[in-house]
């Protein structure tokens, strides 16, 4: 039996994914989770440990493994070419085809990119290797697989194939925009039949993803950081500038329906002159016309992009895939701007989820009539990664009297009642969510209800940032009662308009220009979750909760139950649900 491997290989978000042998996805995980690690920079994906309880929980013994990775080979042999020159040469990176945006990234930030992306495609499958030849040495068996061949994918074409496979539909066009790809840093790919062509791949050094990094820098964030969905959050609280507008609009404009990004000369001098202008009290919490004036911008060139695809790759279904796929706000207001009819963002758009596009490029390759997964399928699950144990929670109950095994329907209720109060609670269920947004099963709730619920949460529990919003989950059924134009949202991909007559009813969940990046729940989708939301409706007449990462500020979303009550203990939540156990304060 064949396995397949999938291994995002940027330097950040490093990412693992399995495909069985009829090219079901069985499991999909960044290695930050693993880790504690916040997007885990310069981690292999294939940590030894991890690889080994992967092939344990789901690889027979004797089976063949592929290992498939998200960057193609010709850019690794440039890179090892450079490498092998003894230093990396800017000159020659800018000379090569590829989109190496020196000028929208400090130099110094660009070579450490470039060096960090090298050692990853160096190390590609090495913690593989070692995890198959340490589980053989530990029993004394032969290696439970046989790793008979590593293959590299292109990078757009990782972010294409899982954005279309995993959609909904049969026949798409899929724009992908992110900071960089081999050549360029956005293509245009159709699904029909099951295949994937590519229409267009952009090349040279302009990037729609870097350009809002470097937005993000001037408005007092970092993008090495990966802090660019600040910008969107504070965006609203902003006001359209267009002396700003103007002075942003150099760095890159459209000509006969195509992007022209600026040469670094003109980007620096804009750079510069925005510098300048900055207000001195913008330093503490961001400056919101600048994130207004750019979030505008960012919008007006993916416009030109969506088009593009539009015009090469006619269809009702849009899919966004790259980082840029991130950009909630915009992918809320894309199909009133465009001619596509229906939108899929899948559950982690940025390189994360290229793990999977590569392992499904691998199957496919070796399965030419395969056309994605079935049907009933997709869209594909979020839920795709590590369960928790609840050991540590018998533990604690041998010490904690609160601390009590309930079953599914008590810790239901009980959950229901405490958010209802006016409680925060922590909520942990079967698999992880495979991207950044918690789904439910990773989650800390609350009651969307209270005007000062948002403060509270970040007061005693989540210590972020005051203009960053809180998502709303809603059972779907309810969606077309609390949104304008309601659209399915499985994966909080999209920001909708609140109908004006709702929002004094959950103030919590509306961001400062009344829009809400909310979670559709449906009983099929996450049965322990909906049943949560239906009986906190059932109280409140309200079918939907406050939904926002169980992590504090500076982690990634816990990965264990020793995490989940270590939180619970040392922040101020009241409940906290693992599987069926409950324990309150
Ligand atoms: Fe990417």
């Amino acid at each position: 039996m064949r396995f397949y491997l999938g291994l995002a290989t940027t330097f950040h978000d490093p990412a693992l994914a399995l495909v069985g042998p009829d090219g079901t996805l069985l499991f999909a995980e960044a290695a930050e989770r693993f880790l504690q690690y916040k997007r885990a920079p310069n981690c292999e994906p294939d940590i030894p440990a991890r690889v080994v309880a992967l092939l344990q929980d789901y690889v027979p013994p004797g089976s063949e493994l592929v290992v498939a990775s998200t960057w193609g080979p010709q850019f690794t042999d440039f890179l090892r070419g450079q490498a092998g020159a003894g230093t990396f040469d800017l000159m020659a990176l800018a000379a090569h085809t590829t989109a190496l945006n020196c000028s929208f990234v400090p130099e110094q930030a660009e070579r450490v990119f470039i060096a960090d992306l090298h050692g990853a495609q160096e190390r590609v499958g090495h913690g593989t290797l070692l995890a198959l030849n340490q589980e053989a040495r530990i029993t004394g068996t032969a290696p439970r697989a046989t790793l008979v061949e590593q293959r590299r994918y292109p990078h757009h074409l990782c972010h294409a194939a899982y954005g279309l496979w995993g959609s909904p539909f049969v026949e798409a066009t899929a724009l992908v925009v992110d900071g960089m790809g081999e050549t360029g840093a956005a293509a245009i790919y159709r699904l029909q039949d099951g295949r994937i062509t590519e229409l267009r791949r952009h090349r040279g050094r302009g990037s729609l993803g870097f350009l809002y990094g470097l937005i993000t820098d001037l408005a007092g964030f970092d993008q090495v950081k990966g802090e660019e969905w600040k910008i969107m959050g504070l965006a609203p609280y902003g006001n359209p500038d267009p002396d700003l507008s103007a002075l942003l609009a150099p760095l890159c404009t459209i000509e006969a329906g195509r992007l022209r990004f600026a040469e670094a000369e003109t980007i620096q001098a804009v750079a510069a002159e925005i510098r300048a202008r900055r207000p001195a009290d913008a330093s503490e919490t961001g400056w919101a016309d600048l994130a207004r004036c750019g979030q505008d911008f960012f919008g007006t060139l993916m416009d030109v992009l969506v088009a593009e695809a539009a015009a090469l790759g006619p269809s009702d279904n849009l899919v966004i895939a790259g980082g840029c796929g991130l950009n909630s706000s915009y992918n809320g207001r894309v199909l009133g701007r465009s001619g596509f009819a229906r939108l899929h963002v899948p559950s982690a758009p940025a390189d994360d989820g290229n793990a999977v596009g590569a392992a499904w490029l691998a199957y496919a390759e070796d399965h030419p009539d395969w056309a994605g997964p079935p049907p009933a399928l997709r869209p594909l699950s979020p839920y795709l990664g590590s369960r928790v144990s609840t050991t540590a929670m018998e533990r604690l109950a041998e010490q904690e009297p609160r601390a009590r095994h309930v079953g599914h329907a008590e810790a239901t209720r009980a959950a229901a009642q405490i958010l209802a109060a006016g409680g925060l609670g922590g909520w942990v269920q079967g698999r992880a969510e495979f991207g950044p947004r918690a789904l439910g099963n990773r989650s800390i709730l609350a009651d969307p209800r209270p005007e000062g619920a948002k403060d509270a949460l970040n007061a005693k529990v989540k210590y972020r940032e005051a203009f960053r919003p809180f998502a709303p989950s809603i059972l779907a059924e309810a969606g077309p009662d609390w949104f304008a134009d309601y659209a399915d949202s499985p994966y909080m991909e999209r920001t909708l308009v609140w109908h004006e007559h709702v929002r004094a009813r959950v103030p919590a969940v509306v961001h400062q220009d009344g829009t809400g990046r909310l979670q559709s729940v449906t009983p099929e989708r996450n049965p322990a979750y909906a049943a949560l939301i239906a009986a906190f409706a059932d109280i409140t007449g309200v079918p939907i909760l406050l939904n926002t990462s169980f992590n504090v500020m500076g982690k990634p979303i816990l990965h264990s139950a020793e995490d989940a009550i270590l939180m619970f203990y040392t922040t101020g939540l009241d409940a906290l649900v693992v599987e069926d156990w409950l324990v309150v304060k």
